[in-house]
């Protein structure tokens, strides 16, 4: 009979691990603010276009703040708040232009939002693969994929690590592309010096819960292009038209609006993204140094390029040769028993989901297209962000955990 906790033995980590989302008085305070002031809780059509240096009106609601300050916290001129991510993304796509019998290109390892908002309005996700390194889009393999009904590629941050945005911008501008960077696990990320949501045409970013700010849900989509983000706060607004009647409706759209509620809690955690992130980011180095050493474990180091990385998730390549063979689920389980939460994350690329199977026929073909996704699902772990805003001892402990159970497999 081994140690390990599994078998009954002592688990490695027994006090738990920061909770989430974290909220306290400012939270509080922000959504009591909403409550009591009333005014029909703020309406903020037309407040995301509107150009201005420093400091915005008195008057203005918290959903209109919200989309400024994040706006110009991501080197953008406007952000248009809406319901969330999934959402964020099919506006977004629209604005750019992308419809019916279109193709819009995206990497396969992510989550079934980057895919399904193209094919939710008609167009169809065509999958590229990713590159090994960080694995995000590989900017080598976009050219072969496209055709004449290209019309927008979908680069996603994973994890919080930027894709390389200069080189998809440069193959999207030579095909006559649009981009829409996939930002929503990558708030405050930076790349080359600039932050993630300005790199392409248009960014969106997702507030679920999960999201490293959240306000239980959400989404935004950022821009410097004034022309786009009219069109997103439009299409957010059933299709109305700032200065026009309020009944007149320019465009066949739904209501994505954010509430005061969400703006209010929105603009409460903003104010711990900072502190988050460097604690992140700090923990995030110890485990490249502690996991680094372990046979078999393989993190996926940040690029170069990479000059803020949100760590929404810390990602690492588990070979199971190196643990007995030990099949990664059950390395997972083993893991959980000794008091380390980690993730399978995606197991599925995305071409092979029943839901997008329509638009797929040959999910064998494209797979042999994507090898490096095949391998993500495969080996990818993942540790979620909240786990990072542990003590530092917590870290070791993980390596420790790894380490015992590594002995006990082989
Ligand atoms: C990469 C990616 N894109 C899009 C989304 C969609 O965001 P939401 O859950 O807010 O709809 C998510 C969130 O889960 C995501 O991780």
């Amino acid at each position: 009979m081994s140690e390990l906790a599994a078998d009954g033995g002592t688990p490695v980590w027994t006090k738990g691990w920061p909770a989430w989302p974290v909220a306290d008085d400012r939270e509080v305070a922000a959504v009591t603010r909403v409550v009591r002031e009333g005014d029909w809780w703020k309406y903020s059509l037309g407040q995301a276009v509107q150009d201005f240096d420093g400091e915005p009106p008195s008057d203005w609601g918290e959903v209109a703040r919200f989309q400024r300050e994040f706006a110009l916290l991501h080197d953008c001129r406007y952000g248009v708040a809406c319901t969330s991510g999934t959402t964020a993304l099919q506006i977004g796509l629209r604005a750019l232009g992308v419809g019916p019998g279109d193709e819009v290109i995206v990497p396969p390892y992510t989550f079934i939002a980057t895919a399904s908002a193209p094919a939710l309005l008609g167009a169809t996700p065509v999958f590229v693969d990713i590159e090994p390194e960080t694995c995000n889009l590989d900017p080598r393999r976009i050219e072969e994929a496209v055709t004449p009904r290209t019309k927008a590629v979908v680069p996603v941050h994973l994890g919080g690590q930027p894709a390389d945005m200069d080189a998809i911008n440069q193959v999207a501008k030579k095909r006559g592309l649009a981009v829409l960077e996939d930002a929503a696990q990558a708030h405050g990320a930076g790349y080359k010096g600039r932050k993630a949501g300005s790199l392409g045409d248009a960014a969106i970013f997702s507030f679920q819960v999960s999201k490293n700010i959240s306000g239980g849900e959400g989404g935004i989509i950022t821009t410097n292009d004034r022309s786009v983000a009219e069109m997103c706060d439009s299409l957010v607004w059933v299709g109305r038209r700032i200065g026009d009647a309020w009944y007149s409706h320019h465009y066949l759209a739904g209501n994505a609006r954010m509430t005061e509620f969400q703006g209010a809690i929105l603009n409460a955690q903003l104010t711990r993204l900072e502190e988050h992130m460097a604690r992140r980011t700090a923990n995030a180095r110890l485990l490249d140094e502690l996991l680094g050493q372990v046979e078999g474990i393989e993190p996926l180091l940040p690029h170069p390029n990479t000059t803020a990385h949100s760590y929404h998730l810390y990602l690492f390549r588990y070979h199971a040769e190196a643990f007995g063979g030990c099949p990664k689920e059950r390395f997972i389980e083993l893991m959980q028993a000794e008091g380390i939460p980690l993730m399978a994350g995606y197991h599925l690329p995305l071409y092979r989901q029943s839901a997008l199977a329509p638009l797929v026929p040959d999910p064998d073909a494209v797979a042999a297209r994507c090898p490096v996704s095949e391998r993500a699902c495969r080996e990818l772990i993942w540790i979620f962000q909240s786990v990072l805003l542990a003590e530092p001892e917590a870290m070791t402990a993980i390596a420790e955990a790894i380490q015992k159970v590594q002995r006990a497999l082989l």
